[in-house]
């Protein structure tokens, strides 16, 4: 069972030290940065309004030890201006001096500990690494649902340290996709696009059965069009996975589009036709998961498939909706700049790999590790 941090009683945690994971994986700038970072400030508002000392703790890019460019120290500033409270950033090249300086600051206190991907351990699960870093708090919270499908030490390995909860995130995250995998109301529509369709195959098959209609845009949706025999110029096609859809065409379940936009030799989004008829299947769904935006949206022109989508989503106000996925995710941000908030009934998703696996129906190391 996994121990949720809201359920738990919070005033034994006063005056104690709290490691909480978090996902800054984010290029400054980008739409999707302030969503990730919106995200993760419930759950520290939590622990500090008990009294708890926060650790926050993150990966960022993929670096091959120390990179300046990925360092976390940016975001010290960020932060502390979201909580609206100072936050001090420890670099942890030596934990010996972070430990003494934790210790002896007052509970309530945030801290920054620097990339923990500069740390040869963090991606190999190591446990001295994962010891190292229990060692400078009392308990631990993950609520990096976008990087719960990694076995890395912060993820995984720490768990075996200390007691362990997820975040306010993280629930949201796991109740919200356990939701539409029941997936108890029908029409179930399952909108798949994005760059490549073999990332997005796991969800396919395991809503296969469950689900009532694939609407497929963006690249998956040349490598059909391909796979049936259609010439698609230049346009993105995941040759590749070619074998594994074959099983899946001219399924009736299975949408193409009927039109598309091209420039030059490449097709770049759906046409009108295919956003009419899309948009009158989501509008009548009861479930809705969404991955992948329809075409190149952030290039003028060819916005319009995307957009259609998220306005038939957005005017579907009695459906249980996924959307998930940072590009799709982006999307919404750049399609309707005059900021155009979901309703309720519409849950955006941190994870982009992690929610693939998750609807795929794959453990999460970083979830059964809380378990
Ligand atoms: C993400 O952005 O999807 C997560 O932070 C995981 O990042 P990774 O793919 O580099 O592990």
């Amino acid at each position: 069972m996994i121990k949720y941090l809201s359920s738990g009683n919070l005033k034994k945690f006063a005056g104690k030290t709290c490691l909480l994971r978090i996902d800054l994986n984010v290029e400054l700038g980008m739409p999707l940065d302030s969503y990730r970072l919106e995200a993760i400030i419930p759950t520290v508002q939590l622990l500090l309004k008990s009294n708890v000392r926060v650790v926050l703790m993150s990966h960022r890019g993929r670096p091959k030890g120390f990179d300046k460019e990925l360092s976390l120290r940016p975001f010290t500033k960020i932060i502390a201006k979201k909580i609206g409270c100072p936050v001090a950033f420890l670099d942890d090249s030596d934990p010996g001096t972070a430990k003494k300086e934790i210790a002896s600051s007052e509970a309530g206190n945030v801290f920054l500990l620097e990339n923990l991907r500069f740390l040869s351990g963090e991606e190999k699960n190591d446990e001295e690494l994962a010891k190292q870093l229990a060692s400078l708090g009392d308990f631990y919270v993950n609520d990096a649902f976008a990087v719960s499908h990694r076995a890395d030490a912060s993820i995984a390995a720490i768990t075996k340290f200390l007691p362990s909860y997820a975040g306010l995130l993280l629930e949201k995250e796991v109740k919200n996709l356990n939701k539409v995998m029941k997936g108890s109301g029908h029409p179930f529509t399952v909108i798949v696009g994005g760059a490549k369709v073999s990332d997005k195959l796991g969800v396919v098959r395991y809503f296969w059965k469950r689900a009532d209609d694939f609407l497929i845009g963006g690249s998956p949706a040349n490598t059909f069009l391909e796979a049936e025999g259609m010439d698609v110029g230049d346009s993105l096609v995941d040759t590749d996975a070619v074998p594994m859809i074959l099983p899946y065409l001219n399924a009736k379940k299975i949408h193409l589009p009927e039109d598309v936009k091209y420039r030059s030799t490449k097709i770049l989004d759906v046409g009108p036709k295919t956003v009419k008829a899309y948009a009158e299947m989501i509008k009548r769904s009861k479930t809705i998961v969404w991955n992948g935006p329809m075409g190149w949206f952030e290039r003028k022109g060819f916005g319009n498939g995307t957009r259609g989508i998220w306005k038939a989503i957005l005017g579907n106000k009695k459906a249980h909706i996924v959307v998930g996925g940072g590009e799709t995710v982006t999307s919404l941000r750049t399609l309707y700049p005059k900021r155009c908030l979901p309703g309720s009934n519409i849950f955006l998703s941190t994870g982009g790999g992690a929610m693939l696996d998750y609807l795929s129906g794959k453990k999460l190391p970083g979830i059964e590790a809380l378990k």
